[in-house]
């Protein structure tokens, strides 16, 4: 597992007059309140990917002293969508809140979950009168009220509204009813995550990418305080293309016929990141990616 990276390293105490309308995060450790801990789970792929939800969480969650679990689940059904019998698989498992993306409409059983699971968000940036909600805000007795908003990407996706502009407008509402704010920005570019999460640095605690499955290693606290990740990875098979067994997938590249793509076997992880957030002004202490693996 990798080291956490300090917001001291990043953020000195220099720079503590880009925290518009926020505390300092670099107080000393006597001055601070106790972090928010969330764990984000990366895109859970079928069932080997349920089954590592739910045999690492609970670790995890010890291990880390976890207070929140987000977890992306758009293809936690099958490798493709998620339905009401793999959401509640994954909140047995311990995990709080589910995301999605683009493989939100695979399963039409997902209707009941954008009907009503107050803790199920699919990505804001759907066109108007799109059932489902963009952002929710989870609440637990003696924690901080934390919301999570879920964007989509548009650059190499399907046709989506503008993100930008709907982040822009919905933080601004979620600043005003949480501090500790959670964004999983699913997108195939990396420049359209980094650009949201520098649009978004100092205002809320975290921008952490979904989609391509594939754990980039640029974890980071952004100058206004805000942690980011490219991508936190995939929770799945991963001797495999992206959790699908490897041999359809360069079938079809080799001949452009459509192929089944089977959730693969084998090795499988538990992908995300673990963020550390300061409870009163929101802004991260430190982030680290985690990839552990499911023991055979
Ligand atoms: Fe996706
Ligand atoms: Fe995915």
């Amino acid at each position: 597992m990798n080291e956490p990276l300090s917001c001291a390293q990043y953020c000195p105490r220099a720079r503590q007059d880009k925290h518009i309308a926020r505390a300092c995060h670099c107080a000393t450790p006597a001055d601070r309140l106790k972090a928010v801990r969330l764990l984000f789970i990366g895109d859970v792929v079928g069932a080997p990917g349920r089954k590592a939800v739910a045999s690492l969480l609970p670790g995890l969650r010890q291990q880390h002293g976890v207070d929140v679990v987000v977890a992306n689940g758009e293809n936690s059904a099958g490798g493709s969508g998620i339905t009401p019998d793999t959401a509640a698989d994954l909140f047995a498992a311990g995990v709080d809140v589910i995301t999605c993306g683009d493989h939100l409409f695979d399963q039409p059983e997902v209707a009941e979950l954008l009907d009503s699971e107050t803790r199920f968000v699919r990505p804001l940036n759907h066109p108007p009168g799109t059932p489902g909600q963009g952002s929710t805000v989870w609440e637990h007795p003696g924690l901080p009220a934390v919301a999570i908003l879920n964007l989509q990407g548009r650059t190499f996706m399907p046709p989506m509204e503008n993100p930008f502009h709907a982040a822009r407008a919905e933080v601004k509402r979620l600043r005003g009813l949480a501090r500790v704010i959670f964004v999983d920005m699913h997108a195939e570019a990396t420049s359209e995550k980094i650009a949201m999460a520098r649009m978004l640095d100092g205002q809320v605690s975290a921008v952490i990418g979904t989609h391509t499955h594939v754990q980039t290693a640029d974890e980071q606290i952004l100058p206004g305080g805000t942690a980011f990740l490219c991508d936190a990875g995939f929770t799945g098979p991963h001797d495999s293309c992206l959790g699908r067994d490897y041999e359809p997938v360069i079938r079809r590249f080799l001949t452009g016929a459509p192929q089944r793509f089977h959730v693969a076997r084998g090795r499988v992880l538990l992908q995300g990141a673990l963020i550390e957030i300061d409870p009163e002004s929101g802004c991260a202490r430190s982030i680290r990616r985690i990839s552990e693996p499911l023991a055979a």
